[in-house]
């Protein structure tokens, strides 16, 4: 405990002392502060003694204060302090000597733990709202030095200023025209905010140790029955360990293989497209269907599984589409945030058996696959696997182990499968849906990456896009920056500060406040990108980027904690969106979407694209 907060809770002792007094609430320590006698004794244990006065002798215990010895009568647990020279006392001497308050009123009340209980709750509840009112008054007080906006009003801060929608993203677009290195916020009138939008400031976090900016939980909490302790929302030393021992799993001898898991998903998604077109419906939301082929991609990369869940309904695809709907539903109902309320209601009871099917999958699988792998030879299992089928992510999850050859639990191996299964789903179909929105919009560049597509491929025989014609489509990859740029699938991330952290313009943000990284607002910030709400994808010609910090583009986040799977996405947004544009032109709806940042960046109601099959000449 600091100093100012010790000073707080012996001001709160006191204060319950006499709120106990003034209340009539009974003490239960009674303090006897026994003058030298023959000075009479000033007590307030007479008022509150269940009977009229110690019946047994004081036990004449030795009081730490030199010239006082603090006795304690048993039976009534009751404090007297007396002079350490004077003889012990009796009954009677208390009796005598104890200022009576009865005649203020107090009647005699039996004390008991329960009532030392309260008095030390109410001291300790007390030292908290001084020392965090002292800790607010101060961080106010330290954080002038950040500009904010005006707030809506002195008890709700800005809350309510940002909502979850079209306009809550215009706003943030404003607000970073208006204050291009970051801002302040209050949620409420006590928690403050900074916002930061610039690289320049947000290099100070990408560069801090995991430890010094750990995530701020509250964002993440409500994924934590379902993700358990996978890397998303571990800490400290596991999530350390558990990044170097995972980072393996996404070097690219074990992404190359998953093109054809790619591929083959795509295809699934776009043999359905084509029916549907058939039949009339070339009206398509994006989220839906790429969301499912997402899913179905990860399930065969992380457990070699396929459900088919494309064509025909997986109660686990479906368990997972359901968690992440009920996570981002409870974020809008501040009530639903406390657990216990939660539980109680259909969705939380919803929640809780999605979460029971969603790691009994996980579990059967750890199970089945621990029996078939071998406990040596790991080489000779690894190329015979590699030949057969791709190595999936549990294959590598069971078989890393650390310096010391330790490997990782059942229930650690679990919670990294269904981190990465919601990880990346999401993130990549709303990456790819946006993207798709992008072209669609702007048919010339569209026809410049179905170009660059089509000339890649032109002298196969099979339309397949290997891993080596990653590189050759720099266009293509280029509008897939300038979309992840202008629609980030993370808007935000979130970060603590546990010690004091000084920016590089020497303001300081004290320890303990929450900083919002805003991707959103450092991709949107014309001070880094000029005419920011324009799509062009030659911001990322190689010329153009010279000069540009490589933290004004985050999609994946940045430091220590930064995406890990973003190869992964990358790789699978190229396979997808180059076998799309090969063989469907994108048209945009008529009515324009409205951007909706849940845990993702979605559209209301769906992102709807009109979608025409071009005919195998075209292609
Ligand atoms: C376009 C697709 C993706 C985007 C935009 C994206 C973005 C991000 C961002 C911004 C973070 C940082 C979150 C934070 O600091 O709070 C993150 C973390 C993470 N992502 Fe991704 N991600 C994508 C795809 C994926 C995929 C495909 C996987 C796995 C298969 C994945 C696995 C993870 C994991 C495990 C973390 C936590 C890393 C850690 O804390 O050490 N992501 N992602």
């Amino acid at each position: 405990m600091s100093g100012y907060q010790c000073a707080c809770v012996c001001v709160c002792v006191c204060l319950s002392v006499c709120l106990s007094l003034s209340l009539s609430l009974p003490l239960p320590l009674n303090f006897c502060f026994s003058l030298p006698s023959p000075s009479p004794c000033l007590s307030v244990s007479e008022s509150f003694l269940p009977v009229p006065s110690p019946p047994y002798p004081c036990p004449s215990l030795p009081c730490s204060f030199p010239s006082f010895r603090l006795c304690l009568t048993a039976h009534h647990h009751c404090l007297f302090l007396h002079p350490q020279d004077s003889p012990p006392c009796t009954p009677s001497d208390h009796r005598m000597l104890e200022l009576s308050l009865s005649w203020l009123g107090f009647g005699p009340v039996a004390t008991s733990p329960w009532l030392l209980l309260l008095v030390v709750g109410t001291s300790w509840l007390l030292a908290h709202v001084l020392a965090w009112t002292y800790t607010s008054y101060n961080n106010s007080r330290r954080l002038r030095c950040f500009p904010q906006p005006p707030k809506r009003n002195w008890f709700l801060g800005h809350l309510g200023l940002v909502p979850p929608t079209e306009q809550g993203l215009s706003k943030v677009t404003q607000l970073v025209t208006n204050y291009p290195q970051g801002y302040l916020m209050w949620m409420g009138p006590i928690i403050p905010l900074v916002i930061f939008c610039h690289p320049d400031l947000i290099r100070t976090f990408a560069s801090a140790s995991a430890a010094i900016t750990p995530k701020n939980v509250i964002f993440y909490n409500f994924l934590k029955p379902w993700l358990g302790d996978g890397l998303l929302l571990s800490a400290g030393d596991k999530w350390s360990s558990h990044r170097r021992l995972l980072t393996p799993a996404f070097h690219f001898n074990i992404l190359k293989p998953y093109m054809k898991i790619f591929t083959k998903s795509a295809d699934i998604m776009h043999a359905k497209w084509q029916r549907l077109i058939t039949e009339g419906h070339t009206h398509l939301d994006m989220f839906e269907h790429i969301s499912l082929m997402t899913l179905d991609s990860l399930q065969k990369c992380v457990f070699s599984y396929d459900s088919n869940c494309q064509e025909k309904p997986s109660d686990y695809i479906a368990a997972i589409l359901e968690l992440s709907a009920l996570v981002a539903k409870r974020y809008q109902q501040l009530f639903l945030h406390m657990d216990f309320l939660y539980y109680l209601t259909p969705d939380g009871r919803r929640f809780r058996r999605a979460c029971r099917l969603v790691h009994d999958f996980t579990g059967a699988v750890i199970q089945e696959r621990r029996c078939t792998l071998p406990k040596e030879d790991i080489g000779d299992f690894l190329k015979a696997k590699e030949k057969t089928k791709t190595l999936d992510f549990i294959d590598v999850l069971l078989l890393t182990k650390d310096e010391d050859g330790k490997g990782l639990s059942d229930e650690d191996i679990r919670a990294e499968a269904d981190t990465f299964m919601f990880e990346g789903h999401d993130t990549t179909a709303s990456g790819l849906s946006w993207v798709l929105y992008n072209l669609a919009k702007h048919p010339e560049y569209q026809e410049r990456c179905r170009q660059e597509v089509q000339e890649l491929l032109k002298d196969r025989e099979s339309k397949e896009i290997e891993w080596d014609d990653l590189a050759q489509l720099p266009f293509l990859t280029m509008c897939i920056k300038e979309s992840l740029r202008l629609h980030p699938p993370v808007t935000v991330i979130s970060r603590r500060c546990t010690q004091d952290i000084m920016l590089p313009d020497g303001r300081v943000i004290p320890k303990g406040v929450i900083c919002l990284i805003s991707i959103f607002g450092t991709h949107h910030n014309p001070s880094v990108w000029p005419d920011p709400e324009v799509y062009d994808p030659l911001r990322f010609e190689p010329e153009n980027i010279k000069g540009r910090s490589p933290l004004a583009f985050i999609p994946f986040s940045a430091g220590p904690r930064n995406c890990i799977g973003q190869a992964f996405a990358m790789t699978e947004m190229k396979v997808v969106l180059a076998l799309t544009l090969l063989r469907f032109r994108v048209l945009p709806d008529e009515e324009e979407p409205r951007r909706k940042p849940e845990l993702i960046l979605r559209a209301e109601g769906g992102l709807w694209l009109r979608m025409e099959l071009l005919s195998t000449g075209q292609q």
